[in-house]
């Protein structure tokens, strides 16, 4: 991974000059310390708000970026810095850690927030290393004193002896003895997450298995940015034109922009409503429920049951005015339920602001239901930077009985003949096929269809009749589909 620009950042103009030490020629007074960079201080206020606020980092950046009005090459330096420092983390502290005379608990969290960005330049980026640690250590004088600058200064010059590599393969745990850590660690996601990719991807821990190294890896890289061409408003081809991106490879209406391509909704096409932000995977899923088969008589009615914020009841909704059908998309929030409405304008949806399990529409009447259930969330990760470190085992097994609850309720929406797509932007088993087995053993009068042959031209679907979609695979997050007919 690297950071754009092999010198480091250009300099701001308000820190242009900042090496001086002293105050102006002609005055007298105590030095001041000299004004950090402000990519770089803008990734550490991210990475303060983050810890401090539990903030989303996605929704904290853009207004730390204008108040120091960064664009262009310096907004993407701190957007770099900041993403690529919190995705890291396990990592980073592991090696702060070994080179610091104290455990981290120890250290003050605003102390170890800059350890960890001047880490993450040292190791993951190539940024020249004496750049690395000077703006740090300016950054931390400039916030706590030379006396913090002189513990981040040594701490940084001992983790810039080694490189990543080299740390790796001191400090994780044998890839011979512990497959799973050892990938964990070398690709900074937490053990349990690891275990998860495993389990999914169906491979016991066999250090001769290089699938579940690619699966980290995939999730640990910054990920392209995704584009829907709204279905009837403007075509992939004409959107990958005016943006300058490419086709996706699988969805007819996705495309692809470069990493890193800058504020996506100052694109004219987002900002006009043709487009919108939406992974190719999730445009997958839906687009495997409008293909599925039905039997019995088409009423071309369509149900969104977990709608918010409204990406998939966009696409839902686009195909359905194309094919002179309706959608119903019911969400509980009402913040989320307003984003479904504006997401949708024109199209033939209604939204419902009701829960699920229990909202005010008739059983037996849909011929297409989406579940997109709310989930860990474990399989986009690569999206939310801070996510990985954030999330517990305990969220996983307090979503699955409403996620049954959920797809129970599909069940009963759906008409016979009809079909009903199960999905999570979760790889883990207990949010999949665990979900699964429990509703259908309740059900025997709904069969799984075979989703691979609602996906054509998508390789590497596995055995059926299920679908898992990995980044590493498939560019895509990591979404899991199931269909399922009542019959
Ligand atoms: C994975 S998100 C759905 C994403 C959405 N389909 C899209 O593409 O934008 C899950 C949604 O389910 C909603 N949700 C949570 N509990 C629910 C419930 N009991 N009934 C329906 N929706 C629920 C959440 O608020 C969240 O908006």
């Amino acid at each position: 991974m690297s950071a754009p620009g092999r010198d480091g950042p250009r300099r701001s103009p308000r820190a242009r000059g900042a090496g001086r030490s002293g105050p102006p020629r002609g005055r007298s007074g105590p030095a001041r310390p000299p004004e950090p960079d402000l990519s770089r201080l803008a990734a550490f206020q991210l990475l303060v708000s983050v810890r401090v606020r539990d903030a989303y980092a996605n929704l904290a950046l853009p207004s730390i970026l204008r108040r120091h009005r960064l664009r262009g090459r310096d907004a993407a330096l701190a957007t770099e810095l900041g993403y690529g420092t919190l995705r890291a983390r396990g990592l980073l502290d592991a090696v702060i850690e070994a080179c610091s005379d104290r455990p981290l608990e120890r250290v003050e969290p605003h102390l170890l927030d800059a350890l960890r960005l001047g880490s993450y330049q040292l190791l993951r980026t190539r940024i020249p290393p004496h750049a690395a640690v000077a703006t740090t250590v300016e950054l931390v004088r400039a916030e706590a004193g030379s006396r913090a600058g002189g513990f981040v200064n040594a701490v940084l010059r001992r983790v810039g002896e080694r490189d990543e590599a080299a740390w790796v393969a001191q400090l994780a745990p044998s890839a011979a003895e512990d497959p799973v850590g050892h990938a964990a660690f070398a690709h900074a996601h937490p053990r349990w997450i690891a275990q998860s990719f495993a389990d999914a991807l169906g491979k016991p821990a066999d250090p001769a298995d290089a699938e579940l190294d690619a699966a980290l890896a995939a999730d640990d890289a910054r990920p392209a940015v995704h584009l829907l061409a709204r279905p009837g408003e403007i075509t992939a081809a004409e959107l990958a034109l005016v943006t300058g991106g490419a086709e996706a490879p699988y969805s007819p209406y996705g495309v692809h922009l470069e990493a890193g391509s800058g504020d996506v909704a100052e694109l004219d096409a987002v900002s006009e409503g043709l487009a919108l932000v939406q992974d190719e995977g999730s445009q997958l899923v839906a687009l495997a429920l409008t293909r599925a088969e039905l039997t019995g008589t088409d009423t071309g009615r369509w149900l969104d049951l977990c709608a918010g914020p409204g990406g998939k009841a966009a696409l839902l909704g686009g195909l359905a005015d194309l094919d002179g059908a309706t959608l119903d998309a019911v969400e509980p929030s009402e913040h989320r339920a307003e984003l479904v409405r504006r997401a949708v304008p024109e199209l033939p949806v209604t939204v419902h602001q009701a829960d699920g399990r229990s909202a005010p529409l008739p059983d037996a009447a849909f011929d297409r239901v989406l579940v997109d259930a709310p989930c860990s969330g474990l399989g986009a990760l690569r999206r939310r930077p801070e996510a990985r470190w954030r999330r517990q085992p305990s969220d996983v097994s307090a979503l699955a009985s409403l996620q049954r609850e959920l797809l129970a309720a599909a069940l009963r929406h759906v008409r016979p003949g009809g079909v009903v797509a199960y999905v999570t932007c979760s790889p883990h088993l207990a949010e999949t096929v665990g979900v699964l087995t429990r509703v259908l053993r309740a059900h025997p009068e709904v069969q799984r269809l075979d989703a691979r042959e609602c996906l054509p031209g998508v390789p590497d679907l596995g055995d059926g009749p299920t679908v898992q979609l990995w980044p590493h695979r498939h560019g895509t997050d990591a979404m899991f589909l199931a269909l399922l007919r009542r019959d």
